[in-house]
């Protein structure tokens, strides 16, 4: 059946050939990005598919153009039946380091984001009484990584959003919520969060200047050793979106990969994929 589909995020990586994937699919997809000016890699690419997109500004920190983006669709097709919850900065500097603003900003983007765009189309997918909400998540929002606590806990609040919304969506609104927990993405990630990083300043000359050294000479030679299972291309965490978007019974969390799987184990093996945790809350809280 065609969906209508909103995804956040869409001028590289994941959230672009996401939008490509499902519009090769039949589904009607609205890519949205903050910046328009950046739409003619996605354009090029959907033109080479021979699909046809909806484009729309939607910045996930303002939320006039979020609301602006939900109501064109609506206005437009009459339905929203997916979000998907793409957009994301990566940012590495620690705690002691960070300014205000740039903890006030990782967790906007990564997290508060998500928050907005879920309340901006729950009240068409209630109104629906079907929809499903997937947020794109990490494995680093299970598990705690160095010089990346600033990310990871926006991550975490994610995980926690979306375990906590699976106890009421789906049981009352028939709403589907899922967390997408990719390891390793090639895109223009790292890159962009070396520069929002380090970009202007570089890395400060601190007591965590030694210690960052070691872990990045650590992360580059096990990268090197284990590129290839450790890093998946955005076209195949995309296959792993559609399949999420086609279950009946979707998930409430799934990492991406088998490196996904065995990095996240200690955290996950008693219930993998959620469903037994929100199914034990619910019958003690609601049923
Ligand atoms: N790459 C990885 O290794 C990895 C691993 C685990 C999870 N993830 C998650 O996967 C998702 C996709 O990331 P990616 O790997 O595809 O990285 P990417 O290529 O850097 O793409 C991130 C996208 O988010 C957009 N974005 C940033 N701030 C935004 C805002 N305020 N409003 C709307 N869009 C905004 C970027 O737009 P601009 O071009 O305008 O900046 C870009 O389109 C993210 O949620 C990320 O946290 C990535």
């Amino acid at each position: 059946m065609k969906k209508v589909i909103l995804i956040t995020g869409t001028s590289t990586g994941l959230g672009l050939k996401a939008s490509i994937l499902l519009a090769k699919q039949g589904h009607k997809v609205y890519a949205t990005m903050r910046n328009l000016d950046k739409k003619e890699l996605l354009l090029k690419e959907a033109a080479e598919a021979n699909v046809d997109i909806g484009l729309l500004r939607l910045d996930v920190q303002d939320l006039q153009s979020i609301k602006e983006a939900v109501a064109t669709i609506i206005e437009k097709e009459g339905q929203l039946d997916v979000l998907i919850n793409n957009a994301g900065a990566g940012f590495a500097r620690n705690t002691e380091q960070a300014t205000e603003e740039e903890l006030q900003w990782v967790t906007d983007v990564n997290y508060h984001g998500v928050v907005r765009c879920v309340n901006a189309v729950l009240p068409q997918m209630r109104k629906q009484k079907s929809g499903h909400i997937i947020n794109v998540t990490s494995v680093g929002g299970l598990v705690g990584q160095p010089f990346n606590e600033l990310y990871c806990a926006a991550k975490f609040a994610v995980e926690g959003y979306t375990e906590s919304l699976a106890l009421i969506l789906p049981k009352y609104f028939g709403i589907n919520i899922t967390a997408v927990e990719p390891g390793g993405i090639s895109t223009e990630f790292f890159n962009s969060a070396a520069k929002i990083t380090f970009g202007e300043t570089g890395m400060p000359d601190d007591e965590y200047a030694p210690i960052f050294q070691a872990y990045l000479s650590s992360m580059q030679s096990r990268a090197a050793a284990s590129q290839e299972s450790t890093f998946q291309t955005p076209e195949e965490v995309a296959e792993v979106l559609l399949n999420v978007m086609n279950d009946p019974n979707p998930p409430v969390r799934t990492r991406t990969s088998a490196w996904g799987e065995e990095f996240c184990t200690l955290k996950t093996m008693a219930d993998p994929d959620g469903t037994k945790l929100r199914d034990q809350v619910i019958a003690q809280n609601l049923d």
